[in-house]
């Protein structure tokens, strides 16, 4: 794009600050700056700054009551589990990651997948998702790809953290990184922020920006090119996830499902989790930071909460789904954050308080357009334990605590005793790499020797 361009479309959409500083900047800084003018989406900056101005306006309408959830018994769980299987079997099942956000409630500068969460071992987040496909491909005897999808920020440390650690062992064919879209934030004008002479502030465009870079990355057609039909998606802050569990699957598949939930019970009203609602005849999501306080509180005539059920962002999707959703226009969540400013002096001031709107799409809003959902129920004591805050609750203590009696578990249901506190956690860190075993079937198997319980268990691949 050229100069003449960029300020015609700059001054088109009233947008002409951004070239305030254009005399001052040097040929690349120029170049650059073009760069990200030329990106810009404007359909949908004109979406954010109609939703500023209605910023006042009620949220979506209408009455929500909490979507029905199923829960399986040992009997439709089995055919689930082999009709999962199945379709695992036939190499139709891929792995789409996502790890574009930033994690900034961490506190860890690098990506979110490279932080060290092995109770033991301290391997990363990435080393036990990468694993659980690989255990997986090696028992199905067959390619399981895994679509990661970054950022613009943490694109390159992503990939660099794979190479790092030799893919986790997984051909490097079978491992794609795709990015997601990134947007600008806005004051409360409407105009694009500028967080330095020649750059516009930009952040990614939320989980719902899975669906349209699928599409724009190539990943989509990749995927239908190797004949997938089923699509595991989860988070990457949750290693206690089970990577594509042929249950899970099988419901979804043997349900003819668009898309399926994991939920789980929330922990109290207060927790992080989204729920499954119906609204005006369709099924959608509520954010909690979209619920009032009386509904996070509001109890059944069970004594349960009324709106018992989390969402943990463990979802599959069926391909031709992901491929009518592509450019789905998915609605807008605005956030009012701190965000950088460049000031008429040309340098950077980050306020004390929220001065800017960052917008972001969820990707559970494709849920009013599935034909057909299925939300299942499961124990998040085996499934969800998130690294999401430096400390307290779903931190990187907690996470270690759960992995580690979750293995505990494994060991005791092939017959080992593992000593406990009075917490019913176990006393020793156990750690198991998902390549020696991914369930306890698995684990008989492969434990030659009972481990000494009295010391920290580690069971890797090459251990006996
Ligand atoms: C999220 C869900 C919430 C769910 C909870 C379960 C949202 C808005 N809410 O909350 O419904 O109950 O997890 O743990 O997501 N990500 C991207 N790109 C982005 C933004 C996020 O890839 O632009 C990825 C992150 O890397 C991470 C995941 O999405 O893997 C969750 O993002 P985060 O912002 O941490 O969501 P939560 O508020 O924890």
């Amino acid at each position: 794009m050229t100069y003449t361009k960029a300020h015609a479309l700059l001054e088109k959409h009233n947008q002409s600050h951004l070239l305030r500083f254009w005399e001052k900047l040097d040929q690349p800084a120029q170049a650059a700056l073009l760069r990200q003018i030329a990106a810009l989406d404007f359909v949908s900056i004109a979406r954010m700054q109609a939703m500023l101005k209605a910023k006042d306006a009620a949220a979506a309408g209408g009455e929500i009551r909490p979507a029905q959830v199923v829960e399986l018994d040992a009997s439709t769980r089995q055919r689930a589990v082999a009709r999962g299987e199945e379709e695992l079997r036939a190499g139709r099942v891929g792995v789409v990651l996502v790890a574009g956000g930033q994690g900034s409630r961490l506190g860890f500068d690098g990506p979110k997948g490279a932080y060290p969460i092995g109770p033991i071992s301290l391997a990363v987040l990435f080393h036990f998702h990468a694993r659980k496909v690989l255990a997986l491909s090696r028992r199905h005897h067959v390619r399981i790809p895994l679509y990661i999808m970054v950022s613009d920020t943490n694109h390159a440390a992503t990939r660099a953290c794979f190479e790092q650690h030799g893919w986790f062992g997984l051909p490097q064919a079978d491992v794609f990184f795709f990015e997601q879209g990134m947007w600008p934030a806005l004051d409360a004008g409407g105009k694009i922020v500028l967080d330095a002479p020649g750059h516009i502030f930009q952040s990614p465009d939320g989980h719902g920006g899975t669906l349209s870079a699928l599409a724009a990355s190539g990943t989509l057609a990749d995927m239908e090119h190797r004949g997938l039909r089923t699509i595991f998606y989860f988070q990457v802050d949750n290693p206690m996830v089970e990577v594509a569990d042929p249950a899970f699957l099988g419901v979804h598949l043997n349900e003819q499902a668009d898309f399926s939930i994991k939920v789980c019970a929330k922990r109290d009203p207060q927790e992080g989790l989204g729920v499954v609602v119906e609204r005006n005849g369709r099924c959608a999501m509520v954010e909690y930071t979209e619920l009032t306080d009386a509904q996070k509180n509001q109890r059944a005539a069970s004594g349960d909460l009324y709106f018992k059920y989390g969402n943990v962002a463990i979802h599959v999707f069926s391909v031709p789904f992901l491929r009518q959703e592509a450019c789905a226009a998915l609605p807008l969540h605005v956030a009012h954050k701190k965000v950088p400013v460049c000031g008429d002096d040309g340098k950077t001031v980050t306020p004390a308080k929220p001065n800017a709107y960052k917008f972001e799409k969820f990707v559970f809003d494709v849920l009013p357009d599935a034909q057909k959902i299925v939300s299942l129920a499961f124990d998040r004591r085996e499934e969800f334990s998130p690294v999401k805050n430096a400390s307290g609750d779903d931190s990187p203590a907690t996470t270690r605590r759960d992995l580690s009696a979750k293995w505990a578990r494994w060991l005791k249901a092939v017959g080992v005793a593992v000593p406990e506190d009075e917490h019913g956690y176990p006393i020793q860190l156990i750690e198991i790499d998902p390549v020696f075993a991914i369930d306890p079937a698995d684990l008989v198997v492969r434990l030659r020797k009972r481990p000494d319980v009295s010391k920290p268990v580690l069971l890797q691949e090459s251990a006996t």
